[in-house]
């Protein structure tokens, strides 16, 4: 029990937690000094994901969480084996670098959908299928896409950040199914087309 305690009295690190300070999260494993027991224990929101399902349910998004938690615990052979998995049953490729809310939707259950590396998603944030999120840096560069709370993804929309720069897309924003973002997105911004063009604005 003791090392519980401690790990619960853990700060968590991960600004995009939806836990509080005395809960667990995958974050917690990388702050110095707590003593999370076995490296091959996963955090509770691999199972406890309310849009992944009951604690049985294998889908797509409970892959892809448990992908990212065994890659920020140093387990890269198997982060990979785990997102060979997601990706030969639900035929997506969704990166275990990113760091991503664990209530992130994914529609059909993110079919052809591909997140690179250096993706951050906020709370609440629901993808359609066929959509690519893409850094145009090397995997581990500062350059990333930065997706805001509550922001929807329509189906076959891109986007992609300029040659070696951020985007962020800001928290509430619509990305129209089929459009094309190569810029910042306002926050509660309405964007569609190719490239995508705002249609609405934030309404209060
Ligand atoms: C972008 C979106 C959120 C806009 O919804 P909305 O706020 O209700 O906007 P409207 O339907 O009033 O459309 C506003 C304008 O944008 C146009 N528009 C809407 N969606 C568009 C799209 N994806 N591509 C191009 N233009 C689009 C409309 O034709 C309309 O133009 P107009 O003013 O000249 O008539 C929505 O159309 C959309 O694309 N959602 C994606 C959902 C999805 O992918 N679901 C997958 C389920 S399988």
């Amino acid at each position: 029990m003791a090392h519980k305690d401690n790990h619960r009295r853990t700060r968590c690190g991960n600004p995009l937690s939806r836990y509080n300070a005395d809960e667990r999260c995958a974050a917690c494993a990388r702050v110095a000094g707590n003593e999370y027991p076995a490296a091959l224990t996963l955090p509770d929101h691999v199972w406890r994901n309310p849009q992944a399902g009951g604690a049985r349910t294998v889908s797509p998004e409970r892959l892809w969480m448990w992908a990212i938690a065994l890659r920020k615990r140093e387990h890269r052979w198997l982060a990979k084996r785990v997102k060979q998995l997601n990706s030969f049953l639900y035929h997506n490729s969704l990166a275990a670098g990113g760091d991503v809310s664990p209530d992130v939707y994914l529609g059909h259950h993110g079919l052809g959908t591909v997140i690179h590396d250096n993706v951050t998603i906020g709370r609440r944030v629901r993808i359609w299928q066929n959509v690519t999120l893409s850094v145009r840096a090397p995997a581990g560069s500062p350059h990333r896409i930065i997706i805001g709370d509550d922001v929807m993804i329509g189906a076959n929309a891109v986007v992609i950040t300029p040659f070696e720069k951020s985007l962020h897309v800001g928290q509430g924003a619509n990305i129209g199914a089929g459009a094309v973002v190569t810029h910042d997105v306002p926050a509660g911004a309405t964007v569609v087309g190719v490239p995508a063009q705002v249609v609405r604005e934030k309404t209060t």
